[in-house]
């Protein structure tokens, strides 16, 4: 089985997200067009070979019966929404998500042509956001993220269904995030470095014990019963326009649990009111579950 590219691929320049809901009626359509994606991925990555393209479609949980009726990822389900108070991490469901990546802004913006024209009459977009990198890959609070991501042949292992007839897919989850940032600049270096447990300008992680148990990174690792860390591929990337900012963040697993667990852990507080502090300067006002298939899924139409 063939993963889609965009699954494992290493950070790039640039990004274009796309998010569609699929117009009545259109559903056989939709399924025709995505038999067609593997080789439009591949055309794209041969003609602009410096550009590193990579390309990356998901079904979200609520489309996923009407394309493929015939079977279903066993754990595709619902996003995990969060609320406490104000903090909140809703579910605002998509049927397709378009992940467009290259480290040239005209071959994203080529992606997204295709895939418009591909779709068009099938579908309506619900949002598209631009992603770029910023500094030495750091989000828009200013510190470097996706430093303890799994790297190399680690981020299959995290990333992609090992077994099965959905191998070579993934579970993926999307938010957009807008920040806080006048909120958050108005923190001392010190304190911003306490809300992620790692220092800013050089990225260093603190030791366990000097962590917070409000640190983002604290929160974020997880260890199941056994003990096995819980993992996740982030492939996160700042948005922004003049006056608003934020992050798309996308996360790529073999399995929902770990991601929700993550999530949970962030938003809701444990028995001593610790929750992820992180969360008191972003806003998540997206939140969408879906499932990349392997390429072979597409282009057989499920029919594997
Ligand atoms: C606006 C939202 C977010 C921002 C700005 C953000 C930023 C960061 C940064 C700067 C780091 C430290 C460097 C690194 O290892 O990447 C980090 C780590 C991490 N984040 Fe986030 N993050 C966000 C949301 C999330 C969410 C929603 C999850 C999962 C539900 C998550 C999971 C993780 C994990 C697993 C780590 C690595 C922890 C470790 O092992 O040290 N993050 N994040």
């Amino acid at each position: 089985m063939t993963a889609q590219a965009g699954i494992c691929a290493e950070p790039n320049l640039h990004a274009h997200y796309l998010l569609f809901d699929i117009l009545p009626g259109h559903h056989a359509g939709v399924v025709d067009a995505l038999a067609q994606v593997p080789a439009l991925w591949q055309s794209l990555q041969q003609q602009y070979l410096d550009a590193r393209f990579s390309g990356l479609v998901a079904i979200g949980h609520q489309a996923w019966d009407d394309l493929y009726p015939d079977a279903r990822p066993s754990e595709l389900c619902a996003f995990p929404a969060q609320q406490q108070g104000q903090r909140v991490a809703p579910e605002t469901p998509f049927d397709l998500f378009f992940q467009l990546r290259a480290d040239r802004l005209d071959v994203a913006y080529i992606a997204v042509q295709k895939v418009m024209a591909l779709l068009a009459g099938k579908v309506e977009l619900k949002d598209e956001r631009q992603g770029f990198r910023y500094l030495d890959c750091r989000d828009m609070t200013g510190f470097v993220d996706g430093t303890e991501n799994p790297q190399g042949e680690d981020r299959a292992g995290v990333a992609l269904v090992a077994e099965g007839r959905f191998a070579g897919g993934s579970y993926v989850h999307v938010q957009r995030y807008r920040h806080k940032l006048a909120r958050w600049e108005k923190l001392a270096i010190k304190t911003q470095e306490e809300v992620y447990g790692r220092t800013k300008a050089d990225n260093i992680e603190y030791e366990s014990a000097q962590k917070a148990p409000t640190a983002h990174t604290k929160r974020t690792s997880l260890k199941d019963a056994a003990g096995n860390s819980m993992e996740i591929l982030r492939q996160s990337m700042p948005w922004g326009t003049a006056n608003v900012q934020g992050l798309v963040f996308i996360s790529c697993c073999n399995t929902p649990l770990h991601f929700t667990r993550m999530l949970e852990s962030m938003y809701q507080p444990d028995e001593q009111g610790h929750f992820d502090h992180l969360t008191l300067f972003t806003q998540a006002e997206t939140g969408a579950a879906f499932f990349a298939p392997a390429e072979d899924w597409l282009s057989s139409k499920g029919d594997l």
